[in-house]
Parts: structure tokens; sequence; C-alpha cells
């Protein structure tokens, strides 16, 4: 994808509790322009939870039906867009975004446990959060960082803040 007028002005990918939705919807917000997020997308497509999709149909099923979600975004919203946390490990998906503002909100182990906690509601980090949080960005970083034109710690930051140091980024 190009960008252009039917792109998205902003795409912010990064771990879940990153704060994608929370700083996406503050940059809308001073940008007047509307936030979407992909995980919201998927959700209202199946009617059902992300979770259920996980338990019922696997992580594949789901990676694919966020590449579907993922491409009818970048061509159909000019606002900000977040994507999931995992979005960047499908290849088809990374090279829907290439070309595109994309920012990699960045957060180390401390922050992500203070932030999404450690008896997470998340499927992904259920048993042993700090380990599984360790190896999930060992096998992440660099694809995040292979998206991103530009990265923003988030550590220590409030949302204001991070939305600020993506707005002097791009
Ligand atoms: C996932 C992150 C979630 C959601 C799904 C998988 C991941 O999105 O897409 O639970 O693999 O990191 P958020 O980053 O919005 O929590």
């Amino acid at each position: 994808a190009a960008e252009g007028v039917h792109a998205p002005r902003i795409v912010l990918v990064g771990p879940m509790g990153s704060g994608k939705s929370t700083v996406g919807g503050l940059l809308a917000e001073r940008l007047g322009l509307p936030y979407r997020d992909t995980d919201a997308d998927i959700v209202a497509a199946e009617g059902r939870e992300i979770s259920d999709i996980f338990v019922e149909d696997g992580e594949e099923h789901f990676r694919a039906l966020e590449r579907a979600a993922v491409r009818s975004a970048v061509a159909g919203h000019e606002g900000v867009l977040g994507l999931g946390g995992g979005a960047i490990l499908d290849e088809g998906t990374r090279s829907l975004l290439r070309g595109l503002p994309v920012v990699y909100l960045s957060m180390d182990v401390e922050e992500a446990v203070r932030r999404v906690g450690l008896g997470a509601a998340r499927p992904l980090l259920a048993v042993n959060p700090r380990k599984q949080w360790r190896e999930l960005m060992e096998a992440r970083r660099h694809l995040y960082e292979e998206v991103a034109r530009a990265v923003v710690a988030t550590d220590g930051r409030t949302p204001e803040e991070v939305a600020e140091a993506v707005l002097d980024a791009l």
C-alpha cells in the first residue's frame, strides 16, 4: 500500500498494553480524524470475542482474519489505525504496511508487567507473564522494527506524552 488520500494517517503497532488504542484515540482527537482498530473490526465482523476465535479456530485462522481486516482498513480508512499486537507476525500483513506511516510503541518488560498485569486476561500471557513476555518480545521485536518508520518508547510516559512523541516522530 502506498501513502495517499485513502491511506491511514498513522498506523500504530506494538505489544498488547503498549497503549495503541488509548494513544490512537488521543491522536485521532488531535487530528480530528476517526480512530479504528482491527481487533474491534474482527470482533464486529465475527460476532465473537478474539479469545473465542483463538480457542475455537486457532491462532493461524485468527491471523488470516486479521490480515483481511488490515487489508480493508489500510485501503479504506483515512484516520488513525491501531493493529493487534501480533499482526506483524504475518508476512502478508507486514507487506500491506509497506510505505505507510507506521509507529512502533515500544515497552520494556517491567512496564509491561505493570500495565498488563500478572494475572492477565490475555490468552498469550496466562502462565508465566514475565518469561512469556520476554519470549514474545524476542520473537517480535525485529518485526515491529521492520515495519515501523519510527519507534516511540512508552515507558514511564503518559498517553498524552506518547501521542505528542508520535506526532514529533512522523
Ligand atoms: C494479540 C494481541 C491482541 C489481539 C490478540 C492477539 C497478540 O491485541 O489481537 O489477543 O498476539 O499479541 P492487542 O495488542 O490490541 O491487545
